[in-house]
Order: C-alpha cells, then structure tokens, then sequence
C-alpha cells in the first residue's frame, strides 16, 4: 500500500505512489483528459487523468465526481514547474467516499454568493480557501502571543466564565440563571488575573470573554477571545511596552510563516513589514485636538466612537497607543494619574489603517479606600467584589496589565472589513447560527 500523505507534504514524494484522502475542489475536462483540483485542508493539488492510461472505470468515477465529493485517491507525484505548488498528481485509481449527487450539489460554488447566504452556511464556507488562509493566521496570532508570554517568565492560569458580577459596565453583561442565584458570562478575566499576579507575579489568561453588545459594527462580537496577560509592580508605562513588544513579536511571527495566507487574502503586506517599535504614544487631550481639527464632533471627555478610533488611525504606520483617557467614561478599577486625577493611568492602542482599539488596559487602583468608593460610585454590588477588595487588604501592590481581542487582531492583520471571518462561528446581535 502507497503511504496516505498529507497534500502539504507532496514534495517529499516526488515520483512516488501516494494515496491522499481528501475532497474535489474542482474538476477541468479537455477532451480526454480531466484535472481534478483535489484539497485536503493542508493544501490543493491538482490531479491529471489520462483516459487511455487508466482503466474506463476510473476515468469515469472521476469525470462523475462532484463539487465537494469525498475521496481517497491513489496517484504519482509529480514536480511540474507550471503547477501552482510545484507538484501535480497523476491519477492512478480513486475510491469515491460519497459522491454528491447533481440534483442536491454543494451549495457553495465558485460563483458570488451574497453574505447572508454566506454566514447561513458558515460550517460549510469555512472549507473554501479564503476561509482557511484566515482559520491559519488565526492559529499563528494565538501560538504567537502564547510564544511571547510563555517564552517571557508569565504563567498561564485560567480565569472563570462564569462569574458574579460585572468587570467592564454593567450594560452588557449576559446574565445565566446559576441555580438559585443570577450569574454572568464573563466580561473579562482581569479581575481574576489581578489576583493570579499576586499569586505569580507575571500570568495571563486566554479564553473566551462576552458581552451584550447591542450595536451592530464590524468591531463587535458578542463572544469573542482575549489575551489579558497581568503583572505585579508594573506601571501603565510597562504595560504599554508590553503591548507593543506583543504586537511586533506576533506581526513578525505572522510574516515569517503566514506569507502564503496573507497573500490568498490579499493583504498589503508591506504594510505590516513596515511597522516597527516603538510605536507612538499620544494623550487623550492631543487626540481630541486632532480629531477636533479633523472635523470630529468630540469634546473633552467624550468617549472616542468607532469613527473617531478610524480618524485617528487612518494614515497612521504604525499602532497608536492613546493614554489617559477621562476616568468618567473608564472603567471602575482604573488607577487615577497622581498628577491629574481626572484622567486614568489607561491605554488603548489603534491598529493602523483604520482599524480601531484592539488592546485596551492599564495600571489598576492599588488602594483600598479609594477602590471602595468607586464601587459605591458605580453601583456594584459591594458583596460580590469583597475578594477583590481582599487583594488591596493584603499585600496590595502596584499592578498593570491589558487585553487585546483576538479577532481584532485577527481583522487588522488579515485586511479584513468584518470580524464576522475572524472567528469560525461568529455570534453577533443578530447572529447564533450555526
Ligand atoms: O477595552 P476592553 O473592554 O478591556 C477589558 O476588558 C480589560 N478588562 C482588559 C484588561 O485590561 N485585562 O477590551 C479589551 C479588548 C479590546 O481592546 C478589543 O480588542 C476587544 O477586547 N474587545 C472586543 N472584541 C470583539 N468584540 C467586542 N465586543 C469587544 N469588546 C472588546
Ligand atoms: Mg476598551
């Protein structure tokens, strides 16, 4: 029996029989020849059948073949330079798995399909090889950003999704009944984090975070993945060169094993190789100045809308990291700058080319009393926050850290107009299935 071999790995058995397991991309017929497209989720190959030199049956099962039939396909590999990946399959026998009739074809075709109908049949796009080369950069985006972290003394420890109360407002938490009691999907795993710090020093968390997000935009999920890394005795100034270390580590990983991809999604990458440290820094009040001269109808202490982030990215190279927003429009647990304390020791940086916050973060509120009244201040349930308040109690410290959104991330470095292709099974306002 000829080895099974992965399409990614056809170069290795140039001239050898091989069998590979896998789909029909597609399927050219000239006269006596057919040249199946065969995929396999690791690449497309393109098959040769030659009708006097394989037995009728053969020829016939693979000029029957259908968009998206399953097979397995024994043939010889052979090196053509005019191949798109240097290699072409000359077709020996074919087992056809199922062969999808033509009266009910894959619903999926090369033609343009509109984008409901697209995300209506979401676990069947993502087969096509646009969706793949996203799916790619996607793993790479992760393993980078564990790499980075890994790699840099933090350690990995997992906060909970399910939880008692509100991190990030209390307008878009999804609430779940918990047996007696109300609960909530996780806004964010910070709060957990700032006391796994405390435990480790340096940690971070991945998983998957929610928010009831009514607005419709193409920068919103309503469940999407965060990377929170925290840390013990670090400022907002070590938090924004953490940020910004991440972001280069993860762009030149991409760049280095992720070319293929970008160039299917038909990215601009010089765009990406020109973005190098250090990225640039501006205040909140230099911000509003510029938008303000960009026509914005912002003022001072006015939260940046998706199209204000855009104004100011817009021509940019390279990510913009914004600090010290109000500390009204912020969240609870922000620390308050010492010098100005109407402002928060806060960052969010902007991808370039329009693309909007994709980290958000900063140094945390160290001292108890005053942590106490922002509570009171925002309405939170006290109860629920006393363990947090027990992280000012004893041993509190000065401490930082941020969270950056993966399919946002995802969007920026892909090209992407809609988050909805950054994730396999987008959930949106409007959005559950499938
Ligand atoms: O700015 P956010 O709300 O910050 C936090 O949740 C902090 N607790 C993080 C921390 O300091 N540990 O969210 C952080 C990032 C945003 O910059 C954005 O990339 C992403 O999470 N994000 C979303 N991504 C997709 N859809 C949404 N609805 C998002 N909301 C936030
Ligand atoms: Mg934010």
């Amino acid at each position: 029996m000829p080895p099974v071999v992965e399409i990614r790995k056809v170069s290795e058995y140039a001239g050898q029989e091989v069998i590979l397991q896998g789909w029909l991309y597609n399927l050219r017929e000239s006269g006596k020849l057919l040249f199946p497209l065969f995929r396999d989720g690791t690449g497309i190959i393109q098959g040769v059948v030659v009708k006097s030199a394989v037995p009728p049956e053969v020829f016939d099962a693979v000029r029957g073949l259908t968009q998206e039939s399953s097979l397995r396909v024994t043939g010889k590999v052979r090196a053509d330079k005019r191949a798109p990946g240097g290699f072409e399959m000359d077709v020996l026998s074919v087992e056809v798995l199922q062969c999808i009739p033509a009266e009910t074809p894959y619903p999926i075709t090369p033609k343009d399909h509109g984008i409901e109908f697209l995300m209506d049949h979401r676990h069947l796009w993502l087969r096509s090889t646009r969706q793949r080369a996203i799916l790619g950069v996607r793993h790479e985006i992760i393993k980078a950003v564990r790499d980075f972290f890994d790699d840099r003394g933090f350690t990995l420890v997992d906060t909970p999704i399910f939880t008692p109360a509100a991190c990030e407002g209390t307008t878009t938490l999804f609430e779940v009944n918990y047996f007696d009691e109300k609960a909530y999907l996780t806004q964010s795993g910070q709060l957990y984090n700032e006391a796994n710090a405390m435990a480790v020093g340096k940690t971070y968390c991945f998983g998957p975070t929610f928010r009831a997000e009514k607005s419709k935009t193409r920068r919103h999920l309503t469940e999407f993945w965060m990377v929170e890394p925290e840390v013990a005795f670090a400022h907002l100034d070590d938090a924004m060169a953490l940020g910004e270390q991440m972001i280069a580590f993860i762009l030149e990983r991409v760049l280095e094993k992720r070319r293929p991809e970008l160039q299917t999604l038909e990215r601009k990458i010089e765009n990406l190789e020109r973005i190098k440290l250090p990225f640039p820094r501006m205040s909140y009040d230099e911000a509003v100045k510029i938008l303000q001269g960009k026509g914005s109808e912002i003022q001072w202490g006015g939260d940046f809308g998706g199209t204000d982030e855009t104004l100011l990215s817009e021509g940019a190279e390279r990510p913009l990291l914004v600090h010290r927003y109000p500390s009204a429009i912020k969240a609870f647990y922000m620390a308050p700058d010492p010098l100005r304390p109407e402002v928060a020791l806060c960052v969010d940086m902007l991808a370039p080319e329009g693309y909007g916050e994709i980290i958000g973060g900063g140094e945390r509120l160290a001292d108890l009393a005053l942590l106490e009244q922002r509570i009171e201040e925002h309405k939170l349930p006290r109860k629920a926050f006393e363990w947090y308040l027990d992280l000012r109690r004893y041993g509190t410290v000065p401490h930082s850290g941020f969270g950056m959104g993966i399919e946002r991330a995802v969007a920026w470095i892909c090209g992407l107009e809609h988050v909805r292709e950054t994730i396999p099974f987008p959930r949106m306002l409007y959005r559950l299935t499938p």
